[in-house]
């Protein structure tokens, strides 16, 4: 079983690893679960970053992670989609199973991994070129087939943009606002019709009317994806997401300290009855 034989279309996902290898793990509130990590740690060098990571992801759903600065949540994220791999020295334990699948098996193929889980940062990132080819670039170089206009329009329809942008696809994307140019960046991630899409604090820079523009977009994206968002703002994770994470950070006698997953609930319960005072004290404003 690679992942070359999970289908990029999800639903067909589920099915081939239910035929092949075992039934599609649910929870126990029925919902597919996309990501299950298990005891998932990370080391920077010899310096620990975030340890024992036990968390399922569920399909089509939004899932915040939260927490005070430092504490590894994207660190968390880019295990998500092997983003870490690019960095010297990393070294990442546990495991990460995708579909049922081990991302950091042998059988699996970065690149591909990175195809199907696509990722929006912080600060937008357009290419120095055309609105129309940052869109087609990724596609071009996996030679996806079909008609490359249909796909650029389908992507920029998917990311709210298509509107303002189809007098102008010849225009350099860094004529764009700030707002736009984070919409052409998820436009960019779903050019290549992935199956999930991580994004890390994708808000933090653009205005509050762009933040709602971004916020309204992710409501529409999870009928097609599931979405893991990354945010420092407890008021957009209470609006956008279904489930929250609350990472925080485990001090030891030594003076060392590595993130830590505290908990993980529906986003109601984090924020109105956590079961964790650590949480409470963090979501109350009281710590952090
Ligand atoms: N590339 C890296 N090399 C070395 N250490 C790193 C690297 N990236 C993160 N770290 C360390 O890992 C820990 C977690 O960092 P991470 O960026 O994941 O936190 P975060 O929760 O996303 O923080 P913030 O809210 O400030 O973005 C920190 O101690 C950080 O210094
Ligand atoms: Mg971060």
């Amino acid at each position: 079983m690679t992942l070359e034989t999970v289908a990029s279309d999800s639903k067909a996902a589920s099915m081939d690893i239910s035929a092949s290898i075992k039934p599609v793990d649910q929870s126990a509130t029925g919902q597919e679960v996309v990501f299950s990590t298990r005891d998932l740690s990370v080391t920077y060098g010899s310096t620990l970053a975030l340890a024992g990571v036990n968390l399922d992801i569920y399909k089509n759903r939004i899932t915040a992670m939260i927490g005070p600065s430092g504490c590894g949540k994207s660190t968390f994220i880019r295990c998500l989609n092997r983003m870490n791999d690019l960095v010297p020295g990393v070294k990442v334990g546990g495991q990460v199973l995708y579909h049922g699948v081990d991302l950091y098996g042998s059988d699996a193929d970065p690149v591909e991994v990175r195809r199907r889980i696509g990722m929006v940062f912080q600060r937008p990132n357009p290419f120095p070129k055309s609105i129309y080819d940052n869109v087609a670039f990724a596609p071009k170089k996996l030679g996806l087939s079909g008609n490359m206009d249909e796909r650029v329009e389908r992507a920029l329809r998917g990311a709210a943009l298509w509107d303002e942008v189809k007098d102008r696809l010849k225009r350099s994307a860094l004529s764009l606002s700030g707002g736009q140019q984070q919409r052409l960046c998820i436009a960019r991630a779903i050019a290549v019709e992935p199956d999930v899409i991580l994004l890390d604090e994708p808000a933090s820079a653009l205005d509050p009317i762009s933040t709602s523009a971004i916020e309204d977009l992710m409501h529409d994206l999870k009928t097609e994806y599931t979405l893991v968002i990354v945010t420092h703002n407890m008021q957009q994770a209470a609006r956008v997401a279904e489930m929250t994470a609350f990472f925080s950070l485990d001090l030891h006698d030594d003076g060392t300290r590595n993130g830590i997953l505290v908990e993980y609930a529906a986003t109601d319960k984090i924020f109105t009855s956590p079961s964790d005072e650590r949480t409470e004290g963090y979501v109350t404003g009281r710590f952090g």
